[in-house]
């Protein structure tokens, strides 16, 4: 449907046929925060997607039109220089296009529209769609050729410039998912492995607490990261061939407890446990194992709330109360934290009565109004045919 629309309005508009180009949200089903610290991940790309309708324009200036709730048509030069915006989104085309500029690709003029139905600052990695999506569809108007690890590559900068630190684990889950499938990334040598997550007679649904979240600004997300660092340097000083939290044990936490801040030993804790449950959530998985998911879940989140700090009262809410219903056998925050949705692992015939409950007692407690989404593993960035 957004599709049409955003292909419909550039034709209106622009009055010849765009390239269109789909790029997916996301959702992880574990492994938070151990992207950069070089562990293991399980994401997968969702149909909730950003639709890029975009073709040259043969002149020095790109215009950018957004076909969101708020419309907004900013106008960028080819040459790099900065452009004068209000919407945040404008920041993101800004630094893609400084990266291609820089790393030397051939672009010229473009216009651009692009909408969709990711909704934005809730944890399921809008900006990454935008990154890709943008990035890939530069690339075929160009004849770029840029290889999806490359995209991933220019995307993170983008996020890096813009603030983020992240890892890589959105980019790869955008740029490599696969229809009914989890992404088994090992994001030291960036291999992965596909992964069914269908659980015969189980729904994964997301609760998004409506409490928006907004790593760059409040800039938490990076902290984390420093911790981490800050642990890794320790370790290193002890025993050089750890180089990265991914492969340190909690003995080698240990064994440095006396040496860093207790905030900074919980965090590591956090990611070297993290690291572990995604292994055995991978193996739960290809086993049909759903109660071993499920408790893999509720420990990730006891984690990510009481160690590693990144959850809200509204999340934690959230899962203490799908604890209490009948049929959910697993739930915890999802994504970089302070805000967005929880995942839920549920009984089928009992998902709608959990879903009400956990929404009614939500609005009870906090006056915000919870919304839910089925999730729907959908296919991982494309080309459309127009
Ligand atoms: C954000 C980042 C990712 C990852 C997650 C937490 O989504 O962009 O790189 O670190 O948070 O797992």
């Amino acid at each position: 449907m957004t599709q049409g629309i955003v292909a419909a309005y550039f034709k209106e508009h622009y009055g010849r046929h765009p390239i269109m180009v789909k790029a997916p949200g996301r959702i992880n089903i574990i492994g938070e925060h151990t992207d950069y610290n070089l562990g293991y991940v399980l994401p997968a790309s969702i149909e909730k997607s950003i639709y890029f309708a975009i073709q040259k324009n043969n002149t020095k200036s790109l215009q950018i039109e957004a076909f969101l709730s708020q419309p907004e048509k900013i106008t960028l030069s080819v040459d790099g220089t900065p452009g004068k915006f209000e919407s945040p989104w404008g920041n993101y085309f800004q630094a893609i296009w400084g990266i291609l500029l820089e790393r030397k690709y051939p672009v010229q003029g473009l216009d651009c529209v692009f909408g969709g139905d990711i909704p934005i600052g809730f944890g399921l990695s809008s900006s990454a769609a935008l990154c890709c999506g943008f990035t890939y569809a530069v690339s075929v108007t160009f004849n770029l050729n840029i290889p999806r690890s490359e995209i991933a590559l220019i995307a993170q900068a983008a996020e890096h410039r813009i603030g983020l630190n992240c890892g890589l684990m959105d980019q790869y889950a955008v740029l490599f998912g696969k229809k009914s499938h989890a992404l088994f990334l090992d994001c030291q040598d960036l291999s992965f492995e596909y992964i069914p997550i269908k659980l015969k007679g189980y729904q994964w649904i997301l609760i998004n607490s409506n409490v928006k979240h907004e790593l760059a600004v409040d800039s938490e997300y990076n902290l984390r990261r420093k911790s981490c660092e800050a642990v890794l340097d320790r370790l290193k000083e002890r025993n050089k061939n750890i180089t990265s939290l991914r492969a340190a044990s909690l003995e080698d936490l240990k064994s440095i407890e006396g040496t860093i801040s207790k905030i900074d030993y919980r965090r590591a804790f956090h990611v070297i446990q993290e690291n572990d449950r995604v292994l055995k959530m991978a193996k739960a998985l290809k086993e049909g194992d759903a109660i071993g998911v499920g408790t893999l879940l509720w420990e990730g989140h006891s984690s990510l709330s009481t160690d590693y700090d990144v959850s809200t009262k509204e999340l934690d809410f959230l899962v203490n109360i799908a604890v209490q219903q009948l049929g959910v056998i697993g739930s915890r925050m999802m994504g970089g934290g302070f805000g967005g949705c929880t995942i839920n692992l549920i009984k089928k015939e009992l998902a709608a009565k959990a879903i009400k409950e956990i929404i009614t007692a939500y609005k009870a407690k906090t006056g915000i109004t919870a919304i839910h989404y089925p999730v729907q593993i959908g296919n991982s960035l494309e080309l459309l045919s127009t």
